[in-house]
């Protein structure tokens, strides 16, 4: 049976007790409106970890102004019932509420420098300040041994990793790949807000990233030809807007001129309301 925590002080004695019986914990970190994307890190943690636990909070720090925290999908009950469906081992769910894990306004933050500098970080300042603060906090809250992520967010696993080795937190950050549907959409929990017109329109972005990968592998050598083929493919498609279609170094983030080695193609449109982020990893 899945239990679902609301308080931090009950969420640490549970893990406390799991912890004296010398079991290892498992992390995944989730903003809820679960999907099969959250649901293949849990699996992960399952195989690899005693005891899973799901947080599932909608953290008000990672949003900007103009962003979708109050339109952002929430419903606990289906999220609690797709983890109880799944579930061959425990699992925990966190789902403390704005107040539990911000009582009084934060003054404390986590900001890393260069790894923000590229792909989503000028897009939306301070969002990845926001997702380290509450993902240290998490760390913090449940100590897990391995804490998991999806390369669908390629930027922040990375950044939470080197969070991670930075400050010497004893946790094993584990990116995933990234998993989708049948026509290769990346799942994403905004995918809700598409309509049946822009849901349609949304595999731009996929075939944007393919292209620019074909043209790597058809032994393009220049980052600034690749991005061109690659803002064609998606200027076939109307009424998208790019935030970026970038050509970065998949360690650093920092933009290839030449490529040499492996890359990573990584880009943002907007769609109507939404805004969809993808990537692939090219050798
Ligand atoms: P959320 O968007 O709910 O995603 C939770 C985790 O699921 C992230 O690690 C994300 O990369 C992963 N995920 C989402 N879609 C995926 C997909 N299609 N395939 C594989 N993994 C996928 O990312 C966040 O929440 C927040 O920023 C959070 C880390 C919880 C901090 O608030």
């Amino acid at each position: 049976m899945a239990e679902v925590l609301s308080t931090i002080p009950e969420c640490r004695a549970e893990i406390r007790k799991v912890r004296s019986r010398g079991l290892t914990a498992g992390l995944v970190p989730t903003m809820g409106a679960l999907h099969e994307g959250h649901l293949s890190l849990v699996r992960q943690s399952q195989v690899d970890c005693d005891l899973t636990v799901v947080s599932i909070f909608v953290n008000p720090l990672q949003f900007g102004p103009n962003e979708d925290f109050a339109a952002y999908p929430r419903d606990l009950h289906a999220d609690v019932r797709l983890l109880r469906d799944m579930e061959h081992r425990p699992v925990l769910i966190f789902a403390p509420s704005g107040t539990e894990m911000y009582p009084p306004k934060p003054l404390t933050f986590v900001v890393q420098a260069e790894l923000g500098d590229h792909l989503c970080g000028p897009f939306r300042p301070g969002h990845f300040r926001g997702v380290l603060t509450v993902v240290l906090k998490l760390f913090e809250i449940v100590q897990p041994d391995h804490a998991y992520f999806g390369k669908k967010d390629y930027q922040q696993w990375r950044m939470i990793e080197r969070m991670a080795s930075d400050l010497s937190l004893p946790v094993d950050v584990i990116g995933m790949p990234t998993v989708r549907e049948p026509d290769d959409l990346a799942m994403s929990s905004r995918n809700r807000y598409l309509s049946a017109e822009e849901r349609k329109k949304a595999l731009c972005l996929y075939h944007a990233l393919v292209a620019g990968r074909d043209s790597v592998r058809n032994g393009e050598t220049k980052a600034a030809r690749i991005s061109e083929v690659m803002m064609q493919t998606v200027g076939r498609t109307e009424g998208v807007r790019v935030d970026y279609l970038s050509v970065v170094d998949p360690q650093t983030l920092q933009p290839v001129e030449n490529i040499e080695g492996r890359v990573l193609l990584a880009g943002a449109v907007r769609l109507g309301r939404s805004r969809l982020i993808d990537n692939l990893e090219v050798e």
